[in-house]
């Protein structure tokens, strides 16, 4: 560790929201009063859809747009009326925003030089930055003659070397290219193991979310639907958008209705024994969707439509009821050619949601 990781990781602060919210008008509520605590050091992911308030929700916390109503809280002070550059957070946009004229040193020093450091001191902190990002031998180089990973590393610089306590990242990877995306995905991880500065990333990319986060806080339309650990989420979805949101491809959800023994689909099947009568929806992930009449689960015939081969494990298509499903096999799985497919629902694996309001209800098959 140098001088800056221990700043950063010394300055990594709280940032607790308590009711607040966004609204353009009265009829355009952009985020709903919100509460929520994120805690020194954490790494969370905003996921969420396009335009469902993740940018408004971070600018909130960053200063660059005020609260409708609330308070956030960020290392013990009351920050929603400050400047942003009084809260000591830092933020990392989608286009960098780099000046195009200065140099990548001038670039990341430019923040300490306005605050009024002095230039040995400037050096040697733009040095010690540079070094952590692999950037010591292009700092006489222009924005233009970096490629984008490389532009996108001096944005962090920039952000990082002010030593905050709250570093805020909107869709920072979303122009890069597949391959640099994951490489840059792996630097963050990595760069946020060694700094520890809180942080709030947004994106749209449930991968990244997944890889990235400690905790996910997903948004749908201004509103948290769940906050919780990958794990948590991918394994204890709390509704059904959330269910539909993670996973590639997402769980399946299916019509089902009780009759205070069995659940059955649209066409009659049974899918699962349950107590339970009324409709509900029923979930399943395509890698839990067993192929063939063994085990323990119930088995049900479908149709199958259409195979995609992955390479590493095929996509299945297959008409059930009146939705089609989508099953994961791993590489070598025989799949019978003909187009009647046995499908075994393992009970622990099925998730139950409510048919109205989508929320899921836990231990309805005992298991989760
Ligand atoms: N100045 C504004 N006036 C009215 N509505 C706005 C304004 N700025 C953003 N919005 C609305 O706020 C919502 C959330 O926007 P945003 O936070 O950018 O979403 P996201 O980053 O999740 O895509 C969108 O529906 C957008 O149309
Ligand atoms: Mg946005």
């Amino acid at each position: 560790m140098n001088a800056i990781d221990m700043a950063i990781r010394a300055a990594a602060a709280n940032i607790t929201l308590s009711g607040v919210t966004k609204a353009y008008d009265a009829e355009t509520v952009v985020i709903p009063p919100m509460d929520v605590e994120l805690r020194a050091g954490e790494f969370t992911v905003v996921l969420g859809p396009s335009g469902c308030g993740k940018s408004t929700l971070l600018q909130m916390i960053a200063g660059l747009e005020r609260v409708s109503g609330g308070t956030i809280v960020i290392g013990g002070r009351q920050v929603q009326d400050l400047e942003p550059k009084h809260r000591g957070c830092a933020m990392v946009f989608q286009n960098y925003a780099l000046y195009p004229h200065m140099s990548v040193f001038d670039n990341i020093a430019y923040s300490l030089k306005v605050s009024g450091m002095a230039k040995p001191e400037r050096i040697e902190r733009v040095g010690a930055v540079a070094k952590m990002l692999g950037l010591s031998d292009f700092l006489g180089r222009k924005p233009g003659q970096l490629s984008g990973g490389q532009r996108q590393r001096v944005a962090i610089g920039r952000a990082i070397v002010r030593e905050p306590g709250v570093l805020l990242f909107d869709e920072p990877l979303s122009n890069l290219d597949a391959q640099l995306r994951h490489d840059m995905r792996v630097e963050l991880a990595e760069l946020h193991r060694r700094i520890g500065a809180t942080t709030v990333f947004v994106t749209h990319d449930q991968v990244e979310a997944m890889t990235l986060a400690d905790r996910i806080l997903i948004l749908n339309k201004g509103r948290i639907e769940q906050f919780d650990t990958p794990k948590a989420i991918y394994h204890q979805p709390a509704s059904v958008f959330v269910a539909k949101f993670i996973g590639a491809p997402p769980m399946n959800i299916l019509p089902v209705t009780g009759d205070g023994a069995v659940l059955r689909l649209a066409d009659g099947q049974v899918v699962a024994q349950a107590r339970l009568t009324g409709a509900y929806q029923l979930g399943i992930r395509p890698e839990d969707i067993l192929i063939g009449g063994t085990a323990n689960g119930q088995v049900v015939t479908s149709a199958l439509r259409f195979r995609e081969d992955l390479g590493s494990h095929a996509i299945l298509a297959a008409e059930l009821g009146s939705s089609v499903v989508r099953i994961a096999t791993p590489f070598g799985v025989e799949i019978p050619d003909h187009s009647q497919l046995s499908l075994n629902f393992p009970a622990s694996r099925l998730h139950l949601f409510d048919a109205e309001s989508g929320k899921a209800i836990p231990s309805a098959f005992g298991a989760n």
